[in-house]
C-alpha cells in the first residue's frame, strides 16, 4: 500500500508519517529533508539559495538512501529547504527517486507537499495533516523551549505564516490538498488520535481492497 501525507509545517505530518510507517512496517520517505539537504548544499558552498544552476545540480547528485540528517531539522534549514523547492528544476531532479520509493513493492508511506498531487497520484491513501496556525507555532515553540533554545513565539508563528504563503502560493507543485486526500485537522487532537484515525483510514481501505467474501 502507499500513503501519501502532506501538509504544512508542523501540522504533525512527520510524526504521523513515522509512527504509521514503523504501525504497519513500511518503509518511510520524509520528502522535506531532500530540499533541505539540498539548502544545506548551497549554504555550505556560500551560494545563494536562488542559485537555480547550482541548487538543481546539488538535488541530482542527492543519494535518498544515504542522506545525513545531521545539521537538517532546524527551522533555518525548514525555510532554507522552502526557497529551493520552488525552484522546478529543483523538483524535477527529485522526482524519479521518490516515485522509484513510492512504487517499491510492498508500498511505503511518503510525506511532504506534493506525495498526493505529483509524486504518487495513485497512492492507495492520501492524508492531509493540518492544524491552525497558532497551533503550530505554538508545538514548534515547545519543542524548542524543550531542546532549551530561547525563542520567541511570535516569530516563530511569522515564521510559519511566511513559509505556508511561500509553499502554496509558488508554481512548481503548490502545497494543496489532493481532491481524494482525506482532512485531518489536528488542532485538537494528541498525536495517538492522529494515528489512532489514521490507523483506522489504513484499514478501511485495505478492507474496499479486498474481494468480496
Ligand atoms: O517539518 P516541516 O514541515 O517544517 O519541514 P519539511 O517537511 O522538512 O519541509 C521543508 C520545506 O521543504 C517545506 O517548507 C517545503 O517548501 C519543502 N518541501 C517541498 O516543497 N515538497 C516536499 N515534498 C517536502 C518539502
Amino acid at each position: 500500500m502507499i500513503i501519501a501525507i502532506d501538509g504544512p509545517a508542523a501540522s504533525g505530518k512527520g510524526t504521523l508519517a513515522k509512527k504509521l510507517a514503523a504501525h504497519f512496517s513500511l518503509p518511510l520517505l520524509d520528502t522535506g529533508l531532500l530540499y533541505r539537504a539540498t539548502a544545506r548544499a548551497l549554504l555550505s558552498a556560500g551560494a545563494p539559495l536562488n542559485d537555480a544552476a547550482h541548487a538543481t545540480r546539488a538535488a541530482q547528485s542527492l543519494d535518498i538512501a544515504k542522506i545525513d540528517e545531521h545539521d537538517l531539522r532546524g527551522a533555518a534549514m525548514g525555510e532554507a529547504a522552502s526557497v529551493v523547492a520552488a525552484i522546478p528544476s529543483v523538483r524535477a531532479a527529485l522526482i524519479d527517486a521518490q516515485r522509484r520509493f513510492a512504487n517499491q513493492p510492498g508500498g511505503a508511506v511518503l510525506d511532504g507537499r506534493d506525495i498526493g498531487t505529483v509524486i504518487a497520484p495513485h497512492a492507495n491513501l492520501k492524508i492531509f495533516v493540518t492544524a491552525s496556525p497558532e497551533v503550530r507555532a505554538d508545538r514548534r515553540y515547545k519543542e524548542a523551549l524543550g531542546r532549551g533554545e530561547e525563542v520567541e513565539y511570535d516569530v516563530i508563528l511569522a515564521d510559519i505564516r511566511k513559509r505556508d504563503e511561500r509553499d502554496s502560493g509558488r508554481s512548481a507543485a503548490p502545497l494543496k490538498i489532493a481532491e481524494d486526500a482525506v482532512l485531518l485537522d489536528t488542532s485538537a487532537m494528541s498525536i495517538e488520535d492522529v494515528l489512532a484515525a489514521a490507523i483506522r483510514l489504513v484499514e478501511a481501505k485495505s478492507a474496499a481492497a479486498k474481494p468480496p467474501g
